[in-house]
């Protein structure tokens, strides 16, 4: 088969296995990568012998190069997305689209008229525990579902060590995103009647990261299904995981659980329990297997047959409403009707 060229811009903590899948894909090939840190990109370009520039217009110039996946901070999102499919690109983002409602319809726009594809990479829901649980779902083995409960509560390390923008997103953009974007594929994307949520800016404000530690929000769709959305990243790093998730679904016909706290695996070393996301995948046959390779594969499959990605801009916009009607809440103290 012709390989796919592609690049990738920000060569971050994603970035990095962006370009680590391509590589490792047969039917691509990584051509490029840019960072604006140097060193970032430096180190992607001797690991998978690529290109590397500082400038992604570089990227955008070669005319050879047919998709980018854009790994850069959830606040500047914006302007490296549009100006790929400007240029022609079909795009793989990270999630989410937008951390604001203007930036988000912006380049749902843009994509329609570039005809281009863009797909967002909410990899959850390639993780096999959440993808049989739509199957359960679609299914009508628990009914139709009425109440739900979704939780993702990250360590500290996430806002303190990790990202160095913090300050410029929130649980709510960053970790429950992933949770609302899920909820919405279970319901099938409902319409959203209102939302209430609470939330506070103490413990990452006083350690000079002003950011919300953490949130609870209650949205109600149509049809009376009901949803409580919770997050944190103030969790302390003696954690056994990052991660603490889980979801909860009850239907007229039974309930449905996921419980990510600790997936099968634990070790202890001389410091703590550790769990690691073996649900989300791991090294197999040399190879990183999993939600992230699963999810580029959805990408590069719906370029080379021409159709619209499993996770579009169109849905990953519902989720920004949802996530920004959150933020609102918060705010303003107040039930944000839709
Ligand atoms: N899908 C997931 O499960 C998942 C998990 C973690 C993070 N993310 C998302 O991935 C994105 C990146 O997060 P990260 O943890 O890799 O952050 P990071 O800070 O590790 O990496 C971001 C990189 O982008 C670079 N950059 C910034 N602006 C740029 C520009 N204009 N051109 C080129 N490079 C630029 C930075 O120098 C940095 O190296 C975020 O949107 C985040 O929410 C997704």
């Amino acid at each position: 088969v012709n390989k796919i060229k592609v690049g990738v811009i920000g060569a971050g903590i994603l970035g990095s296995l962006h370009a680590r899948v391509f590589h490792e894909m047969d039917d691509v090939e990584l051509v490029a990568v840019a960072d604006n840190d140097a060193s970032r990109g430096t180190k992607i370009g001797q690991l998978y012998n690529c290109d590397v520039f500082t400038d992604y217009n570089a990227i955008l110039d070669n005319p050879e190069i047919d998709a980018v996946s854009v790994a850069v901070p959830d606040h500047v999102h914006r302007k490296p997305v549009i100006d790929s499919l400007n240029k022609g690109k079909h795009v793989l983002m990270e999630k989410p689209l937008a951390v604001n409602l203007e930036d988000a319809e912006a380049m749902v726009e843009v994509q329609r008229r570039s005809g281009k594809n863009l797909m967002v990479n909410y990899n959850n829901r390639m993780a096999l525990p959440y993808a049989n649980m739509k199957a359960v779902i679609d299914n009508g083995s628990i009914g139709i579902p009425q109440q739900i409960y979704a939780k993702k509560l990250l360590t500290i390390d996430t806002p303190t060590k990790d990202l160095s923008w913090s300050a410029s997103t929130s649980p709510i953009h960053f970790a429950s995103t992933h949770d609302i974007d899920m909820i919405c594929w279970f319901l099938n994307y409902p319409e959203v009647k209102e939302v209430y949520a609470v939330g506070s800016k103490k413990i990452l404000k006083s350690k000079g990261y002003d950011t919300l530690d953490g949130f609870q929000a209650i949205v109600k769709f149509e049809g009376g299904v009901s949803a409580t959305f919770e997050s944190t990243w103030i969790l302390p790093e003696s954690c056994s995981s990052r991660v603490d998730g889980a979801l909860q679904i009850i239907g007229d016909g039974g309930i449905l659980y996921l419980d990510r706290k600790e997936e099968m695996v634990t070790y202890v070393d001389t410091i703590k329990t550790n769990a690691p996301r073996v649900a989300m995948g791991g090294i197999v046959n040399n190879r990183l297997q999993g939600i992230q390779r699963w999810s580029q594969e959805e990408f590069i499959a719906s370029v080379r047959e021409n159709r619209k990605p499993s996770i579009d801009g169109e849905m990953a916009l519902r989720t920004v409403k949802i996530c920004c009607a959150i933020e609102e809440s918060i705010k303003e103290e107040k039930i944000v009707k839709f």
